[in-house]
């Protein structure tokens, strides 16, 4: 017999089942809000206070670059250098201190937007250090044109990394203290 008999219901008039509640194994894992920080001095973490020095001298070396590039002052070119390499080495720190937040955080571990962080950042730390190698060789020459050019795409990666950072913090308050 047919589904359309007179005697049963019309398919369309049955009664759906209640939809089963959609798991979410990342919401759902029992460390998913533990994401105090572990790098952290009385729950302030450290990650978050030694990123300025990267990002600001990220800013200081185009600075620097466009001030050589409007005076031809060398003074401009040797602090380039300078900011160009302390950015590097400070990116590299504060990048120690996100990567065992990272690693060691259950809760921060387990969030894509954590990797994606990580993987943006590391990209900044590579582009920050080519920026500095390059101008090892002759920080004046260095300048013009591809130093200054690598200056003003690495304040664009660093505004993007920076941006992204906030987001773990304020978005899903990766790293903050429960208040207890
Ligand atoms: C290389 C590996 C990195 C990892 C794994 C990482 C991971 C994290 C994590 C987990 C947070 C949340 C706060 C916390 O728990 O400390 C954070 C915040 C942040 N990160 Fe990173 N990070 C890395 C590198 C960087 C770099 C190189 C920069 C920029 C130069 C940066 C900029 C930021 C900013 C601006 C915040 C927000 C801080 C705040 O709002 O107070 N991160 N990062």
């Amino acid at each position: 017999m047919s589904d359309t008999s007179p005697h049963k219901p019309a398919p369309h008039s049955r009664k759906a089942p209640p939809p089963e509640p959609l798991v979410d194994p990342i919401a759902d894992h029992p460390s998913y809000d533990e994401t105090e920080t572990f790098v952290g001095i009385w729950g302030h973490p450290i990650h978050a206070m030694s990123v300025a020095f990267p990002v600001a001298l990220t800013f200081c070396t185009f600075g620097a670059d466009a001030l050589y590039w409007l005076s031809g002052d060398l003074f401009w070119a040797r602090a380039a250098v300078w900011a160009a390499g302390t950015a590097f080495l400070f990116g590299l720190l504060a990048g120690l201190t996100g990567t065992a937040e990272l690693l060691l955080v259950p809760g921060i571990r387990i969030r894509a937007p954590a990797w994606t962080h990580f993987v943006i950042a590391v990209m900044l730390l590579s582009l920050l250090g080519a920026n500095w190698g390059y101008r090892l060789q002759g920080f004046e020459e260095a300048i013009l044109p591809y130093g200054i050019l690598l200056s003003g795409f690495n304040v664009l990666v660093v505004m993007v990394t920076g941006w992204h950072g906030g987001k773990l913090v304020f978005d899903y308050r990766l790293g903050t203290s429960k208040g207890n």
